[in-house]
């Protein structure tokens, strides 16, 4: 039986595929704003670290920053939690320490990123305003104590909120020291006070017009759910209609997108152009829509702490992948974690060597920046337990050597990175909506969508080394290779630009329950993938939870089994694939020329014999859709065959499994970033020599590795 190679094959094949990014054409390199930021004088690289003036005796600063400057960091974000040092009462302000503090980061060659402090109120402001307080959905409102305490409704708070950042920006909006702003601090909480659930009902009556018209696209004849009000609406974050749920997260996104324009807009007018203005973010947070909130933003900024209790090398890399995609360009690391944090069950510090690790792979990735969370203990707080890079006795804490190893190769390896930027052809879609919809109703206990995501970037990192995470609506043209993990809500918009870009060559891949919802969160009268289906010229008979792992056997090319148990694939005669769990969907081809790859073997009887992934040729472009959660090893050899038959290279091929590769790159030439993360020492084989920055060796196209340990070299003039 002739089988599609991607399914088996092809994975030696991919090892010989020399079809080098590095020896991409120029013209297709994208650099015209690959930096995060640019400043006259400022470093391309910055090392940075999270620093407490107000917490500290002024004659003891210096002290700090000499340390500091000695462990070259030239980067310091100070203020986000010191409103109530900048404001001890109400219209009181003060800022001569914060003058002092910039005035002296200054003086140790250092740049400052001012954050807002509006996460943490003054006592006086809860005490005098108790409605500013959020309330959460059971209508209990936060006392003061903690941080994050404000409803990111309230129109008062928005009102103190828009005085304290006018008044630092009066002050530092034209500092020369002052490189940029930070919103706030990781925006997290949603408030369900009065206040915010009537702006949810104006929000609602503006989105639709009329309450007919919200009746009709959430189909509120079931359960009677008639409303004949928009007063009438639950305001609930669980357990309503799927309609009004993805409608409340759309409604947060935009709660939190005016929140921020709220302080831009109190900040722009008083700052410098050079001055960025961020927030942030926190990885594959999903309590609002990334990319939405960052069409107010000048650069992306995220807290880089690992996911579990070990460092997991891919799943990091995967969310700064996921962080460049907000704005398509480089950004900035605003904090992450000299060695350990306090906020695990069991928090276990980094290895020796992987802080080092963590800083270059963020460059690797895209960062322009990497800022410590946190320069000093402090002297009391929560956070007493929290790794730092000097104790509270303001001297070196045992890592503070590794940072100044980093911050020294920073200093020496940025003229080269300056400007450049990952050239990913290849794409992950990260769909906001689509996730949400996926978390309100899993159907499979074990269905993350995050997990999906995760499972998908794995060997698309691994072959292609390089890869973006962007929106469904991000530009796809400059891909080969677009993948949607589960793009559960497929609007008509987003559907024709798959479609129109599949018809101009692209090759796109959608994973299992992709094109299920339509833009209301309600079912697409076609069965999936909806809208792409004809493109497929294939649909979903039916989907199916597992409690336990299905056989996949390799297809027969033909998508025209009737998934009955009698088709070709039903596991006589073919040798296992892998298998699917958690998830499988029983396809169907409606076109002749749609095949079928892969099929089941014998399982629920539904599922025996039906292909379980189809994929279909149009012009120069294919689309494929994976019906399954497939084992990572099949979906391993799914990718290499997708990548090959998309001519996609790999910039490094047979780079050993622990070393990480990154490529940054612009019109100038290629720097590559090598990261052995793991214990043994490796050797790494160049396609062509290359000329290492850190050390002083001569060009080489063999590359040794110590355990954990970085090369950073350059090609091209
Ligand atoms: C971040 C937060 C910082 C600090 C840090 C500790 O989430 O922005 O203020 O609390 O965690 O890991």
């Amino acid at each position: 039986m002739p089988r599609r190679p991607a399914t088996r094959a092809t994975f030696s094949k991919t090892a010989a595929l020399l079809a080098l990014s590095l020896a991409l054409p120029l013209a297709s390199i994208r650099d015209a704003h690959a930096q995060a930021t640019r400043y006259a004088d400022a470093p391309p690289l910055l090392l940075g670290a999270a620093w407490y003036p107000e917490q500290w005796p002024e004659a003891q600063w210096e002290h700090d920053l000499a340390l500091m400057e000695a462990a070259h960091i030239n980067l310091v974000r100070i203020g986000e939690f010191a409103w109530s040092r900048m404001e001890p009462r109400t219209g009181h302000y003060d800022f001569v320490w914060l003058d002092h503090a910039i005035a002296a980061a200054a003086r140790h060659h250092m740049v400052v990123v001012l954050g807002t402090p509006t996460a943490a109120p003054p006592a006086w402001l809860t005490q005098k305003y108790p409605d500013t307080l959020r309330m959460n959905e059971d209508g209990v409102r936060d006392e003061h104590g903690n941080r994050q305490q404000f409803s990111f409704a309230s129109r008062r708070y928005r009102e103190l909120a828009h005085a304290i950042a006018e008044q630092m920006a009066r002050r530092y909006g034209h500092d020369p020291h002052v490189v940029g702003w930070q919103l706030d601090n990781e925006y997290a909480v949603d408030s369900f006070d009065p206040e915010a659930k009537r702006q949810f009902h104006a929000w609602l009556a503006r989105k639709y017009g009329s309450i007919a018209a919200l009746n009709e696209r959430w189909a509120t004849a079931y359960w009677s759910q008639t409303y004949d009000d928009f007063a009438q609406i639950p305001v609930r974050a669980a357990d309503e209609n799927p309609a009004l749920l993805l409608d409340w997260k759309r409604f947060a996104s935009d709660t939190w997108k005016d929140y921020s324009i709220n302080q831009v807009d109190a900040i722009r007018p008083y700052a410098d152009a050079r001055q960025f203005i961020t927030t942030n973010t926190m990885g594959w947070f999903a309590g609002f829509d990334a990319y939405a909130l960052h069409q107010v933003l000048d650069i992306a900024a995220w807290d880089d702490y690992v996911a579990g209790e070990h460092y997991d090398w891919v799943d990091n890399a995967a969310r700064h992948d996921l962080t460049r995609g907000y704005k398509q360009r480089n950004f900035w690391v605003m904090e992450t974690q000299p060695g350990f944090v306090n906020w695990r069950a069991t928090n276990v510090a980094l290895h020796k060597g992987e802080v080092r690790d963590m800083a270059w792979q963020a460059i690797g990735h895209g960062a322009d920046a990497v800022e410590y969370w946190q320069w000093r203990a402090a002297p009391n707080g929560q956070e007493e337990y929290h790794g730092t890079l000097v104790g509270a006795d303001g001297e070196p804490v045992p890592v503070y050597g590794e940072i100044q190893q980093v911050g020294a190769e920073f200093a020496r390896a940025g003229q080269a990175l300056a400007g450049t930027t990952p050239q990913a052809e290849v794409a992950l879609i990260n769909d906001f909506d689509s996730r949400w919809a996926l978390g309100f109703q899993r159907h499979s206990a074990d269905f993350d969508p995050v997990a999906e995501m995760k499972a998908f970037y794995r060997p698309l990192r691994a072959h292609a080394q390089v890869v973006d995470v962007v929106s469904a609506l991000a530009p796809l043209a400059r891909y080969k290779l677009v993948v949607a993990p589960s793009l559960n809500v497929l609007t008509d918009v987003q559907a024709a630009r798959l479609k129109a870009y599949v018809e101009q060559g692209g090759h796109l891949v959608l994973g299992p329950r992709s094109g299920m919802k339509n833009a209301d969160n309600g079912l697409h009268p076609q069965r999936q993938p909806g809208p792409l289906a004809e493109l497929l010229g294939g649909r979903v008979a039916q989907f199916y939870a597992l409690d336990k792992p299905v056989p996949v056997v390799g297809g027969d090319g033909n998508g025209n089994g009737n998934g009955n148990g009698n088709g070709n694939g039903d596991g006589q005669g073919e040798l296992p694939a892998g298998s699917a769990s958690i998830w499988a969907e029983q396809l169907q081809a409606g076109a002749p020329q749609t095949r079928a790859p892969l099929r089941y073997g014998p399982s629920n009887g539904w599922l025996d014999g039906a292909p379980a992934v189809l994929t279909r040729q149009v012009g120069q472009g294919s689309i494929t859709y994976v019906g399954a959660w497939l084992d990572d090893a099949l979906l391993d050899r799914l990718t290499a065959g997708w990548l090959q038959d998309a001519a996609v290279g790999t910039p490094i091929p047979g780079a050993p499994a622990d070393v990480e590769v990154c490529v940054r790159g612009d019109a100038r030439h290629r720097v590559v970033v090598l990261i052995n993360h793991g214990a043994q020492p490796q050797q790494v084989k160049l396609p062509t020599a290359m000329t290492p920055l850190l050390g002083d060796g001569a060009a080489s196209s063999v590359v040794n590795l110590e355990p954990y340990g970085v090369a950073v070299l350059q090609s091209g003039g």
